[in-house]
């Protein structure tokens, strides 16, 4: 029986239990054998291989499409394998654990060079994660080894938070997808960097920015996420991502909904197919060959959540031009709108 029919089932068994089902044992089995295995995470689904295993880490560059001066995320099971693999945590990193790990909390940390070198592009730090889901623990506890897991899409394209996601993208080029049904977040996790003196966050994510200053103090935004034409430190940051295949513009200011709605009546005097990107809220205001309501605007978790499944809708519906709604730039909405942005390639209206 394949995972998903049972999951509702497993999620509340206990982590020795998961370790027992034959699935995770495969998959487990193909990972420490080289082998590419994606799996569920509180945030999106992981391209996992094994972190130790150049040659497996090679392929996941590979099957991604990724340039390889973009450093992966290694997973690990529990805290106490952070020792094997970096040379220290300091304080402000260890408040942060205590507070957000497992979860979707993502730390840069110095590394001991026992990874192999192609996870780290060959910077002297790696990026550290223990997420919360109980499929994506279980499996890292039987590989008992640090797993690099990039989000299991094609890159550039949403990424997937669903298992029928990551068929779409890379059936025939990976060995297993374990599937656990949809993922929570819906968002990568946030990358904090607490190599320095004050902690820098990298990429906004399941983790918000006022949630780090609550329990950290004072945090710094890269600045390559504030201003577009600083290099981002997070290698990642600075390529087109999340991109479904229409050409997408964010319109935000006073005059949404008539600006909307007249661009849409001159693409599709034009001949376009047209897609509105809104929420539950605001759906009835919209008409277009396709409106989708990404969640509610009263629940900015709705909206995380249905994010990258809404932009590959619209890839299915194939539409030329998406218009798309804003978010505040605050709490997990200013992570969603770091996606939209990019998603946007930066076409962003004011009106
Ligand atoms: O939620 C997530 O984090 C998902 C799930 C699967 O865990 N993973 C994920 O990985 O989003 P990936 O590889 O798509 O994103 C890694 C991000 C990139 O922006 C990368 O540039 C940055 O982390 N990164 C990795 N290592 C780094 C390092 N040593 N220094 C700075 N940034 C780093
Ligand atoms: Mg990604």
């Amino acid at each position: 029986m394949p995972l998903q029919t049972r999951w509702e089932k497993i999620v509340r068994q206990d982590m020795e239990e998961l370790k027992k089902q034959p699935e995770l044992i495969s998959a487990a089995q193909l990972l420490r054998q080289g082998g590419l295995v994606a799996f569920p995470t509180e945030t999106v689904y992981g391209l996992g291989a094994n972190a130790t295993d150049q040659a497996a880490v090679a392929r996941i560059f590979t099957a991604k499409g990724r340039p390889s001066d973009n450093p992966l995320i290694i997973h690990i099971g529990n805290k106490e394998q952070l020792g094997e693999w970096v040379t220290e945590v300091p304080p402000l990193a260890l408040r942060l654990l205590e507070y957000f790990s497992p979860g979707p909390l993502t730390l840069v940390l110095p590394h001991r060079g026992n990874l192999a070198n192609n996870v780290t592009a060959g910077l002297p730090t790696v990026a550290v994660r223990i997420p919360d889901h109980p499929v994506a623990l279980a499996l890292l506890q039987l590989v008992n080894l640090p797993v690099a897991a990039p989000s299991a899409n094609r890159s550039g394209r949403p990424s997937p938070t669903e298992a029928k996601h990551v068929w779409e993208d890379l059936a025939g080029k990976i060995e297993m997808v374990v599937d656990g049904g949809a993922t929570g977040v819906g968002v990568e996790s946030t990358v904090v960097d607490v190599t320095g003196e004050i902690p820098i966050l990298l990429r906004p994510g399941g983790i918000s920015l006022e949630q780090l200053r609550q329990v950290i103090g004072e945090v710094h935004v890269d600045p390559g996420l504030v201003h577009e034409h600083t290099a981002p430190r997070s290698p990642g940051m600075k390529y087109r991502h999340y991109a479904p295949r229409a050409e997408m513009w964010l319109v935000q200011g006073e005059g949404v909904q008539q600006y909307i709605q007249r661009r849409t009546q001159e693409a599709q005097a034009a001949g376009k197919r047209v897609g509105i990107l809104t929420t539950r809220e605001h759906q009835d205001r919209f008409h277009a060959d396709v409106v989708l309501a990404c969640g509610e605007r009263s629940d900015p978790s709705s909206v995380a959540r249905n994010l990258y499944h809404t932009l590959r809708q619209f890839d299915e519906a194939q539409v030329d031009l998406i218009l798309s709604e804003t978010f505040p730039e605050s709490g997990l909405t200013y992570s969603v709108m770091d996606r939209l942005r990019k998603a946007a390639d930066g076409r962003v209206v004011e009106v």
